[in-house]
């Protein structure tokens, strides 16, 4: 069994759109394991997406995802960091596919409504930022 992180951003939590996500999960056979509504603050942000430092858009970015609560998900199931990858589609939803979480929710690349994990470094990284201490 594989775990990754899921996180449910501010853009979707703010449109009560927290049930019909976690549905898309369960109902593709992903389990969740350990789940929580936080509202992060900017140094945290920083932290956690630190790989994009460099990018003209890492502000942004941070500030959005520590605008408000948004709800940290350890999804566990078979290849659940791909299979989480693909429910939730492409970063930009004007190129997901139909069906994705990203192309029925997502308003711009910046508002995309979920984060996955992308690869088993990450997962394990980004969970325990998450998590170490719960
Ligand atoms: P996420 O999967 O959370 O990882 C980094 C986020 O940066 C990404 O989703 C997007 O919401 C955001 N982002 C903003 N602009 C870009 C861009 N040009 N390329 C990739 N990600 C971007």
């Amino acid at each position: 069994m594989e775990k990754t992180l899921s996180l449910i951003k501010p853009d979707a939590v703010e449109r009560n759109l927290i049930g019909k996500i976690i549905t898309i999960f369960e109902s593709n056979g992903l389990v969740i394991n350990k789940m929580k509504k936080i509202h992060i603050d900017l140094k945290f942000a920083q932290k956690f997406y630190e790989m994009h430092s460099s990018r003209p858009f890492f502000n942004d970015l941070c500030n959005y995802i520590s605008s408000g609560p948004l709800v940290a998900i350890v999804l566990e199931g078979d290849n659940a960091i791909q299979k989480n990858r693909d429910l939730m589609g492409a970063t930009n939803p004007s190129e997901a596919k139909e069906g994705t979480i990203r192309k029925m929710f997502a308003i711009s690349i910046d508002k995309n409504s979920v984060h996955g994990s992308d690869s088993s470094e990450s997962a394990k990284r980004e969970i325990e930022l998450f998590f170490e201490q719960d």
